[in-house]
C-alpha cells in the first residue's frame, strides 16, 4: 500500500478539513481511508467547477432514444437544480445520515436526486427499475429511508412500465414507512398521487430553497447499493465519501484519459449502463463530475431503439471520446449487424476507445469489435464492492498489449493474486481463487450496511489478510489478470449480477414444489441465463406446463424481469451426493454441453441420465 500515492491523488479533491491520516488500519473490518477529513461529494462534483469558472461547461447530456429527445445540463444548471432539490428534501426533514431510496429509470432527475442526497450528507440507495416490488420492499426495509424518490414510469421498447404501482406494492409489503414520496411525473404515464404521502417531484424541486453542501466525514457513507450475494438476501454495499471521491477523480484521467477544458469545453465520456448498477453510479454520475468532464446519460438499448446503430449514433452526435458498455450489448449489436455496416454509417472520428465490463468479454466479441472500430478495446474487471475497476488498461499512462479475454492489469492499490484453497499463491498463469491483498484501496466498500461481521464473513475470513473476490482466474507472468467466472452461485445475466439462490427461494415457495435447483446456462447474447429444475411434491397431478409457467411468472413477480428467468423444467429427482448436496456444478456442465465431472460421492448416477434430455 502506498500512502504517498493516495495522498497525492487526494489533492484532486477539495477538503473542508484536511484528513489526519491517509489510512487508519484500526477502524472497521480492514481500516478506513482519509480519517479526520471533511468534504462534500456533491460540492466536489458541481460547485467547485462552477466556482472555478466552468459553470457553462456541459456536465450532463441526456439522450433518450425512448423519447427521441436530448437535453443538456451545464455545471451551473445542474448545481442549481441539485441545490433546490436538496432544499426541498431538507424541508421534508431529510438531514445528514438519513437514507433516501431512489427508484427511477434513466432520467436526469435520477442523477439530480443522487447528488441532492450527497449534498445533504444523506445516504442514497438506488434500486434498479427492473426489480419487482418485493425486491424494492426488501431494500426499503433495509435502508429505512425517510424519503423515497421515484418516477411515474420507465420506458422499455414497446411498453411503458408503470413504476408507481410497483412502489405502492412495495410500500404495502415493507414494514418501514417513509415520511414522504416524491414522484417524478413523466408524460408517457402520469401517476396518481396518494394524498398525505406522495408529492410531485418537480413542484417540490421548484419550490425548494437552494441548500448549501453539508460537510461530512470522509468515512461517512455516501450511498448503499444492494447486490446479489451467495444467499437469497442481497448485500448492502457501503460507499464512503472521501475514498470514493479520491479514487474516482483519479481514475478518469488514468484509465479513460478523458479531461476537462479548456474553459467551457470538455471531453465527453459515455457509460451505457444504468444508474441502478455500480457502473452507472461511478461512471455516469460521480466520476465524470468529480473530474469536471461531460457525461452522457442514455435512455435506450443497444438494439431496437431504433436499430443496432444506436450506440454509434450517440457517439457521433455527442462527440464521445470513450464509450463504456457491457459485452452483452456488443453481442446484441453483432447479432443484428455482423458486418458493422451501421458502424461505418456514423462519424466516429472522436471516439478513441471502447471500455467493457460487467462480465468477461469473450475473445470473439472483443476481436470482432476491435477489428471493426480500429480503436483500443479495454476490458476492465470490477465488482459492486470495489466501486471502480480492479483491473484495466490505462490510457493515461500508455496502453499495455491487447490480450482478448484478459481483464488487463491491476489498478493502483489492488494487489491481485490467484490463491490455492490453502491461501498460497498459485504459479503464474494457473487458475485459483482471485483475491486482493488488504487493505483494499480507496473507493472500495469499507463494510456492509450495518454489518461489519457480515463483511468479515463474506470477504475476509476465507484467506486471512486478503479480500476474497468470489471470482476464479489467473494472473499471468506479465501481470495480466484472466477472470474466468464465479466460484459461488452468482450468475451474470446480460451483465447483471444475480443469485441463483434467490431464484431457488422463489421456486421453493410454490406450493407444488418439493425441491429445486437453478443453474446458469450459456446464452449467446446474455452470456448466461438461469435455468430451473424442479421436483414436484408427491401427489401433485396438475399439468406440468401450467406449473412451469406459474414458476416463470413467480420469479418475474418476486425478483423482476431483470432475472430473465424463462425456463423451468419438471424432473423426477435431482442428482445429489450421498450427503444430500445437490450437484449443481455437474448439472451446469451438462446444461452447457460439457462432459460432466461426476463426483464419486454421487448417490445415484441414474438420476443424471434421467435429466440429460431436459437441457
Ligand atoms: N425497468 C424495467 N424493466 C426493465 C428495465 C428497467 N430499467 N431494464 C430491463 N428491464 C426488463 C426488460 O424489458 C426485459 O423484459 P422482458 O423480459 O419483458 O423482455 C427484462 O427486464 C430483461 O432485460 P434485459 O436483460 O435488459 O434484456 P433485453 O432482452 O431487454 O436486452 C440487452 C438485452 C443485451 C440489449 C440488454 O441487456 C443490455 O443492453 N445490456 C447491457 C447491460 C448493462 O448495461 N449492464 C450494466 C453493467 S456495465
Ligand atoms: P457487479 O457487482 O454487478 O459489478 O458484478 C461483479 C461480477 O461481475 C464480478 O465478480 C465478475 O464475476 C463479473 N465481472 C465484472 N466485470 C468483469 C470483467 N471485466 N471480466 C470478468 N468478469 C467480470
Amino acid at each position: 500500500m502506498n500512502e504517498l500515492y493516495w495522498a497525492e491523488a487526494a489533492k484532486a479533491i477539495d477538503w473542508i478539513e484536511p484528513y489526519q491520516r491517509v489510512f487508519d488500519p484500526d477502524i472497521g473490518p480492514f481500516g478506513r481511508w482519509f480519517t479526520g477529513g471533511v468534504l462534500n461529494t456533491a460540492a466536489n462534483c458541481l460547485d467547485r467547477h462552477v466556482e472555478a469558472g466552468a459553470g457553462e461547461r456541459v456536465a450532463l447530456i441526456w439522450d433518450s432514444a425512448m423519447e427521441g429527445r436530448v437535453a443538456q445540463f451545464t455545471y451551473r444548471v445542474l448545481r442549481d437544480r441539485v441545490a433546490k432539490l436538496a432544499g426541498a428534501m431538507a424541508a421534508r426533514g431529510v438531514v445528514k445520515g438519513d437514507r433516501v431510496v431512489i427508484y427511477m429509470p434513466m432520467v436526469p432527475e435520477a442523477a439530480i436526486a443522487m447528488l441532492a442526497c450527497a449534498r445533504l450528507g444523506a445516504v442514497h440507495s438506488v434500486v434498479f427499475g427492473g426489480f419487482a416490488a418485493p425486491e424494492l420492499a426488501a431494500r426499503i426495509d433495509a435502508a429505512a429511508p425517510k424519503l423515497v424518490i421515484a418516477a411515474s414510469c420507465g420506458l422499455e421498447p414497446g411498453r411503458v412500465i408503470a413504476y408507481k404501482p410497483i412502489l405502492d406494492a412495495a410500500l404495502d409489503l415493507a414494514a418501514h414507512r417513509p415520511e414522504a414520496c416524491l414522484i417524478f411525473q413523466r408524460e408517457a404515464l402520469r401517476a396518481e398521487l396518494l394524498a398525505g404521502r406522495d408529492e410531485d417531484f418537480s413542484a417540490a424541486e421548484a419550490a425548494g430553497i437552494a441548500h448549501d453542501p453539508v460537510p461530512v466525514a470522509a468515512t461517512d457513507p455516501l450511498y448503499v447499493l444492494y447486490t446479489s450475494g451467495t444467499t437469497g438476501k442481497p448485500k448492502g454495499i457501503v460507499r464512503d465519501n472521501g475514498g470514493h471521491a479520491v479514487a474516482l477523480a483519479h481514475s478518469v484521467p488514468l484509465i479513460f484519459d478523458v479531461r476537462p477544458g479548456p474553459g467551457a469545453a470538455s471531453e465527453v465520456m459515455w457509460t451505457a449502463s444504468d444508474v441502478g448498477w455500480v457502473v452507472g453510479h461511478t461512471y455516469i454520475v460521480y466520476a465524470p463530475l468529480l473530474a469536471g468532464v461531460t457525461s452522457v446519460m442514455y435512455e435506450g438499448k443497444p438494439v431496437g431503439t431504433p436499430d443496432a446503430g444506436a450506440f454509434w449514433r450517440v457517439c457521433a452526435q455527442h462527440k464521445v471520446k470513450t464509450l463504456f458498455t457491457a459485452p452483452t450489448a456488443l453481442r446484441a449489436i453483432k447479432q443484428q449487424d455482423p458486418t458493422g455496416a451501421l458502424i461505418g454509417a456514423h462519424d466516429l472520428s472522436r471516439l478513441e476507445a471502447l471500455f467493457l465490463a460487467g462480465e468477461r468479454c469473450d475473445p470473439p466479441t472483443a476481436t470482432w469489435i476491435a477489428g471493426l472500430l480500429g480503436k483500443p478495446v479495454i476490458d476492465n474487471w470490477w465488482q459492486t464492492e470495489t466501486g471502480w475497476p480492479i483491473s484495466a488498461r490505462f490510457r493515461g499512462t500508455g496502453l499495455t498489449p491487447f490480450k482478448p479475454g484478459s481483464g488487463g492489469r491491476a489498478c493502483p492499490g489492488f494487489d491481485v493474486q490467484a490463491l490455492d484453497p490453502q491461501g498460497d499463491l498459485m504459479p503464474a498463469g494457473e487458475v485459483g481463487a482471485l483475491a486482493i491483498r488488504l487493505p483494499l484501496p480507496p473507493g472500495c466498500a469499507p463494510t456492509l450496511w450495518n454489518d461489519d461481521a457480515g463483511y468479515r464473513r463474506a470477504y475476509l475470513e476465507a484467506f486471512p489478510g486478503w479480500y476474497r473476490t468470489g471470482d476464479a482466474g489467473a494472473v499471468d507472468a506479465e501481470g495480466d489478470i484472466w477472470v474466468m467466472g464465479r466460484t459461488d452461485d452468482i450468475i451474470n445475466v446480460a451483465g447483471h449480477r444475480l443469485s441463483t439462490g434467490a431464484m431457488e427461494e422463489v421456486l421453493a415457495a410454490h406450493p407444488d414444489v418439493a425441491e429445486c435447483a437453478v443453474i446458469g446456462r450459456h446464452d449467446d447474447i446474455k452470456g448466461e441465463i438461469p435455468f430451473g429444475l424442479v421436483v414436484l411434491k408427491s401427489g401433485v397431478e396438475r399439468d406440468e406446463a401450467v406449473i412451469a409457467a406459474e414458476l416463470v411468472a413467480l420469479v418475474r413477480e418476486r425478483i423482476g424481469p431483470v432475472a430473465a428467468f424463462k425456463t423451468a423444467v419438471i424432473v423426477q429427482r435431482l442428482p445429489k451426493t450421498r450427503s444430500g448436496k445437490i450437484l449443481r456444478a455437474t448439472m451446469k456442465q451438462m446444461a452447457n454441453g460439457m462432459n460432466p465431472v461426476v463426483p464419486p460421492t454421487i448417490e445415484d448416477a441414474s438420476v443424471l441420465e434421467a435429466i440429460a434430455g431436459k437441457f
